[in-house]
């Protein structure tokens, strides 16, 4: 889809949110499979979990031109775990967006998010001065880190999680309202070790340590390659979908609504505790799958073999880039993840 510079317009903060730090426990005890075409079907404790019952209105709201009191002007409709928004129960907000990290993943949403209305702010970390012409092309600013972090009602984090300590100042200076989101990923080739990783802590639960605050887990689990080539209106029955997890349900919405907004179905993967059902090696990670399809790859996710997996990937990976005649895109990349995976 071409990206077309968004009409101008006012910028307003938009929603009232309060955030939760509490992370779920493992869910709710079965029950009796519901009508859903998007329900939870694994082998785990979530399976057929009566969705109905998980089912929760929520007031949106957004601030008037002129007004310092937001107004309600509708509702979501969540159904919760493994829920996919979908186009008529997502009320759209207009959002005040930082962003970090200006590489495959963080300049792309930089490019897209300004076409659905929303403001942008982008900064890498050697100055606005240096980013790519293409980042800035449909009207987000270059900034610096410390200003993509002010005045804004989401900040979304995109470098390697090895640099994510980096930011506990800039972060730190947040109101607890803002909505933080981490696209990383734990690559021990690129990181280096990092201990309590290895020893089997949640990536996003590590990131939000060493933040001091709540993130949640967003665009992590969709290749580069697709975030610029596939994304999808909503309704396309082709439309791949990102699976989004974190604690808070006014901050999840705001998540899942921007993923909407980057042009794929957005599916509620369950807290930030569960979300190492989306970490490299599990059946969803960068799968190219529907919504239709994710729950099952979420319930599916094997936390002890992840890790090992995602090693293979990157074994295979580098083996065939040594190979001259040979190419590692998108394609190859998804064709990989499908089998080591799932
Ligand atoms: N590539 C993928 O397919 C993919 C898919 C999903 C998720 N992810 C994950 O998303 C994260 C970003 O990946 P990426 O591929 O977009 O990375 P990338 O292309 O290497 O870009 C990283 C960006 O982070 C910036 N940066 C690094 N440290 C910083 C700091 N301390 N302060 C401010 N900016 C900083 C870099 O700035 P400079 O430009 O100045 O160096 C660069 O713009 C990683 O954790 C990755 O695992 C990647």
């Amino acid at each position: 889809m071409a990206l077309a510079p968004a009409p101008a317009r006012t910028w307003r903060r938009s929603m009232s949110m309060s955030m939760s730090f509490q992370h779920k426990g493992a869910g709710a005890p079965a029950r009796t499979r519901p009508a859903h075409s998007h329900q939870v079907a694994g082998p785990w404790p979530m399976r057929d979990v009566d969705v109905s019952r998980r089912t929760t209105d929520r007031a949106v709201w957004r601030r008037p031109p002129g007004s310092r009191r937001a107004a309600r002007v509708g509702m979501i409709r969540t159904i919760s775990p493994f829920a996919r928004t979908t186009p008529d129960n997502h009320e759209r907000s207009l959002m005040n967006i930082g962003i970090i990290g200006a590489g495959n993943i963080g300049g792309v949403l930089a490019r897209r998010l300004p076409t659905k209305g929303h403001q942008v702010k982008i900064a890498n970390s050697r100055g606005p001065e240096t980013l790519d012409a293409e980042v800035t092309s449909t009207g987000a600013h270059g900034v610096t880190a410390e200003e993509a972090a002010t005045d804004v009602d989401v900040l979304i984090l995109s470098i390697p999680l090895s640099r994510i300590p980096d930011l506990a100042p800039v972060v730190g200076t947040l109101p607890a309202e803002t909505v933080v989101i981490d696209t990383g990923n734990y690559y021990p080739a690129r990181d280096g070790a990092i201990e309590a990783l290895d020893g089997g802590q949640v990536e996003s639960e590590w990131v939000s340590e060493q933040l001091g605050r709540p993130v949640l887990k967003a665009w992590n689990a969709i290749l580069a390659q697709r975030l610029v080539d596939g994304d999808r209106e909503a309704g396309d029955p082709e439309r791949t979908a990102i699976p989004v997890a974190g604690d808070g349900e006014d901050a999840k919405s705001v998540a899942l609504g921007l993923v909407e907004d980057s042009g794929f179905d957005a599916v509620d993967a369950g807290s930030l505790a569960e979300s190492w059902r989306q970490q490299p090696g599990s059946p969803v990670y960068c799968t190219s799958l529907t919504a239709a399809e994710v729950p099952d790859a979420l319930a599916a996710a094997q936390r002890d073999r992840s890790a090992g997996r995602r090693d293979l990937a990157i074994a295979v990976i580098t083996d065939r880039a040594q190979d001259p005649t040979r190419t590692v895109d998108g394609d190859f990349l998804t064709r990989l993840n499908r089998v080591l995976y799932q």
